[in-house]
């Protein structure tokens, strides 16, 4: 799927206009959107653009590449915000997080006038859920925040790193995900994960992306707009 990953990637770049704000989301699908903003700005199309970056890794990487990078303090709105996401729907929710990214990949993407999400067809769903649901969770009292995921039956795990170390996000918190196997409440859940006290962020993304872009096996992309979506 790094094909898949690297052409929606690069496709995707091409909504990229000079002038623009333009949001960098994160993960390996991402990171080639990302590479090629860098070489169309590097060869002197997009003089004028401006970047804001939805985690650490990718602000190194657009440093890297000598983009302009902003803090989203510091613009008033983002045009475009490019991202992965872990799973969605043609109605246009999806799970992200899997890279543990979910809460500033929120806070750039609800400053964000225009959204595009880019996946391969793997990831494409008709109901949210195989994909654990990452939420983050403040350090203090996050096991008191996972027994009561157990005691709901919502199958929780802390994220790890390799050697049983727990993965810590850009801001400082933990992850547990959510085995739920199929979310049909989706809404719902949101309003009970966003009520629980020690929950900083869930992974949900209900309302956000505008368009998916999905790459098949065969080479070719699917637009799905959220105008024809609904
Ligand atoms: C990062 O936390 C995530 O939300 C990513 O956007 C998502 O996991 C997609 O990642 P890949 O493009 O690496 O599959």
């Amino acid at each position: 799927m790094l094909e898949a990953k690297k052409l929606v990637g690069k496709y995707a770049a091409s909504y990229v206009e000079d002038g623009m704000v333009v949001g960098l989301g994160t993960g390996s699908t991402a990171h080639w959107f990302i590479e090629e903003v860098g070489r169309r700005y590097q060869a002197g199309e997009l003089p004028n653009i401006q970047t804001v970056s939805t985690s650490e890794a990718s602000s190194q990487q657009a440093r890297q590449l000598g983009l302009p990078l902003k803090q989203v303090e510091d613009v008033n709105g983002i045009d475009l915000l490019v991202d992965g996401a872990d799973e969605a729907t043609r109605q246009l929710t999806g799970i992200k997080g899997g890279g543990g990214a979910l809460l500033h990949e929120k806070i750039v993407a609800e400053q964000s006038h225009r959204i595009i999400w880019i996946m391969d067809e793997t990831k494409l769903v008709e109901q949210l859920g195989k994909f654990p649901l990452p939420v983050e969770v403040v350090q203090f009292g996050s096991w008191k925040v996972f027994d009561a995921f157990e005691q709901a039956g919502m199958k929780p795990s802390f994220r790890k790193l390799e050697g049983d170390q727990l993965f810590i996000t850009d801001s400082g918190n933990y992850i547990i995900d959510l085995h739920l196997d199929a979310i049909s409440q989706a809404q719902e859940l949101a309003n009970h994960l966003k009520s629980m006290v020690g929950v900083v962020e869930h992974g949900l993304f209900l309302n956000y992306a505008d368009m998916l872009l999905i790459a098949k096996q065969d080479g070719t992309i699917t637009k799905i707009e959220r105008a024809l979506a609904e």
